[in-house]
């Protein structure tokens, strides 16, 4: 938790014992002891017995020594019977059974290929029926609540195999973030679920994306960070968190293993870079190996002993059965009873695991992370015990030196190669209601629709061992279903219903009793919406990153002549008050587009005789369109966010009086223009990706692994991501954009930073005009209130908000000025959109769909399935400008996508139009953009399908400024 550590990634940033003080100072002095008193009383002394040959008596409880020497020969695993069990174990008494009726069901089965028309009958918490379901079954059945899908998705509930939901909950609060733990590399006694805070705000939004069960792992900070659990989502009727557990392992509560059905246990392990707070790769190996050493000592023991039990030298043997409770857990591993998560990122360290399972003959379930596995599907395959898992983001890559080969073709690659892919959200890293898009992009990016299904549910159950019950629609399975309001790879894929173990979670039930009435996936009652969308065809693209071990080039071929563009449907274009609007629409035949010098000078069929074209690209039905904009991340600023050497550096902060005395400035007003670094992968992907234009400020986002934030954040800069230096024709559209300051309460885990109070009556001062103006910050700042340049303000809470528009209200009254401020990040606008409309105020929404993150971020307007509106309608609805933005700069890619989103989200409220503007216009009137000429403006054309579809793809940028045309 240094200011060092990258924005992303919980799992990712460690808390090494040296960088964490607010957790070691959690710890209280007590704690420390009574850890310490129960390790020295617990575990028992091992030595080693004689071997000489005994025969004596029995003792009193041989036949007890004797079931537990056979129970360790028992493996987990569901009975032969389990699946024609009457009720699940998990039944709470009271709930009704359910029948869906007419649905298109995705079972999970056969690799994700089985899809079925028809019914689906929940009853005492497990699928009864499936298919065609018996009438006599339906008839005998009292209360049955019957659903009529007419048509619609249904599929498992989606499983998380990596989580933190409820370890680090939100918002997050340093009483309980109970991630990682400081003692040690070696920690497999520790328990996820002594963390697990059954309060966390997400278990509700999580499911309001179709999650009903995730993997709670440990963080990874440690080599083993301790057990993780599965659990259910839903409240329980006991409402705690033992009850949360899918087949709780019955080492949990001290219970006797049950021998029909012995349960999976599951471990977190860890390599590579997070480890660094107890030294080096190396030390991290070796800390595994003699942990595992430890334990192979103490199972051969055991199997020495059980061997002389059984046959019965009951005088030789020396004590109970050798049992430790600190090695117990990796005993168990070696005896093949562990599903291992290891958090791993480069072939060095996979390489290293992989003889590390093979020297000790364990299997590790799944590579998390893994952003070489799919260089290396070879390797995976020498895993002892056969290839693992492999469980990755879609496109959060680059966040950090180890990750910085990460590939958004990863999952199609290792799928090639035979190895299971699993998409993760590692929430909150990613927030995991929105699970399914991880999959949707998994999907864009090639993976088979089967296969990404499959994902984000069958896969990560049979992982876990649970894919008897979760994961998976079959008979005698658990009722955790999830009915959809489209295809679930259509980006915007909403739940409108959500059943664990048959008891309806959304929609939600409110505190009266009754199912709160919201509407989910208005406008999509076409039958377009219920097909598997088209994707694009990446086969070039994945080529040449496997050549490129990750790092292709990305920059493009140019043309400067004459380009003829076929198959063209629509053409967006800005107007000159800088809109976007539709200039062309095909009729029953596609259209052609000419450009020539980076214009285009043709549209339309007739322009298909044009014939002295030097390259003529095929669109197949797609579009031409404004280069998008992306804002709020560190994009053009960074190349990898976790190595400061890659960046600008830590800026110096006003507010703790540390200016050095050279900038002989009191506010130390900073210029991002001065950081700009071009030709980064991110600001490239995101150049194909349609995002031609990046403003970016030094205020760092808030983000929990983040630093705490520099209250004056100095002047933004506007710049072409495709470009290759400062010095390129229109790489610098615009080199001050606005006055940007970041407003909040302390960071949760740092605690550093000054109060809301003192930032703004810094503020105030500074607005007053109190600083001379013969200095940057006076200049700044009075710029700022005469409304000449925009004040951004990033400001999650509502009440800080409020201050703010007072304030504004005051420096305009005392200057007869009219500012022109925005808020950014903005989580709780919506609380105030009215009095913010009023104000002439413009938000950024960042994230574009929110999260309650941190205490200010924590009243969000979720959107359907928990809310009709969301806050960007809201926001709309009371006439303010509203722009789109990201915190991280590797998301700058995923905008368009992003837009869809929030567009689908707002039940058909938000038009093509408005859509554009969300990521360009609106942007630029809010930030002070004053250099997008409309006529220069960078056009994009997008094959296959429109800018926000995912069945498009970059294929050129347009660029009238610079007379080119990019190809990719
Ligand atoms: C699923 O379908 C794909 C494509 O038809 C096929 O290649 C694959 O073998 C199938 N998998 C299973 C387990 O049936
Ligand atoms: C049916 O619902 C009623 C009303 O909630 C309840 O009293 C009754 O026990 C239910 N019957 C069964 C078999 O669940
Ligand atoms: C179960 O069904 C009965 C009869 O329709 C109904 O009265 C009762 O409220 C239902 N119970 C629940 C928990 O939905
Ligand atoms: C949501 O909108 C629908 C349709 O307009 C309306 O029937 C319902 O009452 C609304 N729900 C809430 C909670 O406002």
């Amino acid at each position: 938790m240094s200011t060092k550590s990258k924005p992303s990634g919980v799992t990712q940033t460690r808390f090494p014992p040296t960088r964490m003080p607010a957790l070691v100072i959690l710890l209280s002095t007590a704690t420390i002891l009574a850890i310490f008193i129960s390790f020295s009383t617990l575990s028992l002394n091992i030595s080693s017995h004689s071997t000489t040959s005994n025969l004596h008596a029995a003792p009193f409880n041989a036949d007890e020594i004797r079931v537990q020497c056979m129970s360790l020969r028992n493996l987990p695993g569901p009975s032969q019977s389990f699946l024609s069990r009457e009720s699940s174990d998990r039944y709470e008494p009271g709930t009704n059974a359910t029948l869906i009726r007419h649905a298109i069901i995705f079972t999970g089965e056969k690799d994700g290929n089985v899809t079925i028309r028809g019914d689906i009958l929940l009853d005492k918490g497990i699928i009864k029926s499936i298919g065609k379901v018996p009438r006599w079954m339906v008839e005998r059945i009292p209360n049955l609540t019957i659903i009529d899908a007419d048509g619609a998705w249904v599929t498992p509930g989606l499983v998380d195999l990596h989580s933190h939901l409820g370890i680090l909950s939100v918002p997050v609060m340093s009483g309980a973030a109970d991630i990682n733990s400081p003692r040690g590399p070696i920690l497999p006694g520790l328990r996820s679920i002594d963390g697990l805070n059954t309060h966390d705000d997400a278990f509700e939004l999580s499911m309001a994306g179709g999650v009903t069960s995730a993997q709670i792992l440990p963080g990874s900070a440690n080599a083993i960070g301790g057990q993780a659990f599965m659990v259910k989502l839903r409240r329980t009727l006991e409402n705690s968190p033992t009850s949360m557990i899918i087949e709780p392992p019955h080492n949990l509560d001290g219970s006797k293993p049950n021998t029909d059905h012995l349960h999976w246990r599951h471990l977190k392990q860890a390599c590579g870079e997070n480890l660094r707070g107890y030294g080096t790769r190396m030390d991290s190996v070796w800390a595994l190996r003699s942990a595992y050493n430890e334990a192979r000592r103490i199972k051969n023991i055991q199997d020495e002993y059980c061997s002389k039990v059984e046959a019965g030298l009951w005088g030789s043997l020396n004590g109970p059965f050798p049992e430790n409770l600190k090695w117990e857990m990796l005993v168990d591993v070696l005896r093949g009873r562990v599903r291992i998560s290891n958090h791993c990122y480069e072939a060095v360290d996979l390489d290293a695991m992989i003889r590390l399972s093979n020297e000790f003959e364990f299997h590790i379930a799944s590579f998390h992370h893994a952003s070489d596995a799919w260089l290396v599907p070879d390797l995976l395959k020498r895993m002892w015990g056969g290839a693992p898992a492999v469980a990755l983001f879609a496109t959060n890559h680059r966040y950090k030196r180890e990750a910085f080969r990460g590939s958004e073709f990863a999952s199609r690659v290792l799928s090639d190669a035979g190895i299971p892919v699993i998409m993760k959200s590692d929430h909150p890293v990613i927030n995991s209601r929105y699970l399914i898009y991880e999959a949707q992009q998994a999907y864009h990016f090639s993976l088979p629709a089967n296969l990404a299904l499959a994902s984000v549910t069958s896969t990560p159950a049979a992982v876990a061992g649970l894919s008897h019950r979760i994961g998976i629609l079959k008979e005698g399975a658990d009722a955790d279903v999830v009915m959809w309001d489209s295809h679930p790879l259509q980006l915007g894929a909403t739940p409108v219903k959500v059943w664990i173990d048959g008891i309806p979670q959304i929609p939600v039930r409110s505190k009266t009793g009754k199912d709160k009435k919201i509407e989910v996936g208005k406008g999509k009652e076409s039958d377009e919406w219920r097909q598997v969308p088209d994707v694009p065809n990446w086969d070039k693209e994945r080529k040449e990153a496997i050549q490129w071990e990750g790092l292709p080039p990305l920059r493009g071929r140019t043309n400067g002549e004459k380009v003829m563009f076929t198959g063209v449907k629509q053409v967006w274009r800005k107007a000159m008050n800088g809109s976007v609007e539709q200039v062309y629409s095909a009729s029953a035949d596609l259209g052609a587009v000419i450009v020539e010098n980076g214009k285009i000078i043709c549209t339309g069929v007739p322009c298909l005789h044009s014939s002295d074209a030097s390259d003529i690209i095929d669109l197949h039905g797609g579009a031409i369109s404004p280069g998008l904009m992306s804002y709020g991340s560190p994009l053009g600023l960074e190349e990898i966010a976790g190595e400061m050497s890659t960046g600008d550096g830590e800026p110096h902060d006003a507010f703790k009086t540390n200016i050095p005395n050279v900038l002989d400035d009191s506010g130390g007003v900073l210029r991002a223009m001065d950081a700009l670094m071009f030709g980064t992968r991110n600001a490239l992907t995101a150049y194909r990706s349609g995002v031609t234009f990046a403003t970016s400020s030094l205020a760092k986002p808030f983000y929990v692994s983040g630093s705490g934030a520099h209250v004056i954040a100095g002047l933004s800069t506007t710049f072409r991501t495709g470009s290759a230096h400062a010095m390129e024709r229109g790489a610098l559209v615009q080199d001050v954009v606005a006055l940007h300051v970041v407003v909040g309460r302390p960071h949760p885990l740092l605690g550093q930073g000054v109060s809301v109070s003192t930032q703004i009556a810094g503020l105030r001062r500074l607005l007053y005009g109190w600083e001379g103006r013969d200095q940057e910050t006076g200049l700044w700042f009075r710029r700022a209130a005469e409304g000449v340049i925009p004040l951004v303000i990033e400001v999650g809470n509502a009440d800080i908000m409020a201050s703010l528009l007072i304030l504004k209200a005051e420096v305009e009254d005392k200057i007869g000025s009219r500012m022109r401020m925005v808020f950014g990040g903005a989580a709780e606008a919506h609380l105030l959109a009215e009095e913010i409309g009023n104000a002439g105020i413009g938000v950024i929404l960042s994230p574009a769909r929110p999260f309650p993150l941190t205490w200010d971020q924590r009243r969000i307007l979720p959107g359907p399935p928990l809310s009709n509106d969301t806050a960007l309608v809201t926001l709309m609805r009371h006439g303010v400008t509203v722009g789109l933005g990201v915190r991280e700069a590797w998301e700058a890619r995923n905008t368009r996508f992003d837009i869809q989103w929030a567009a689908l989200e707002s039940n058909g409220r938000i038009n093509e139009q408005e859509k554009y503007a969300l990521a360009s216009s609106n942007l630029e009137d809010l930030l002070g953009i004053r250099e997008i000429d409309w006529e220069m403006a960078d056009m994009v054309a997008y094959d296959g399908g429109q800018a926000f579809d995912l069945s498009s793809k970059v294929v050129t940028v347009i660029s009238p400024e610079r007379q080119t045309v990019d190809f990719f």
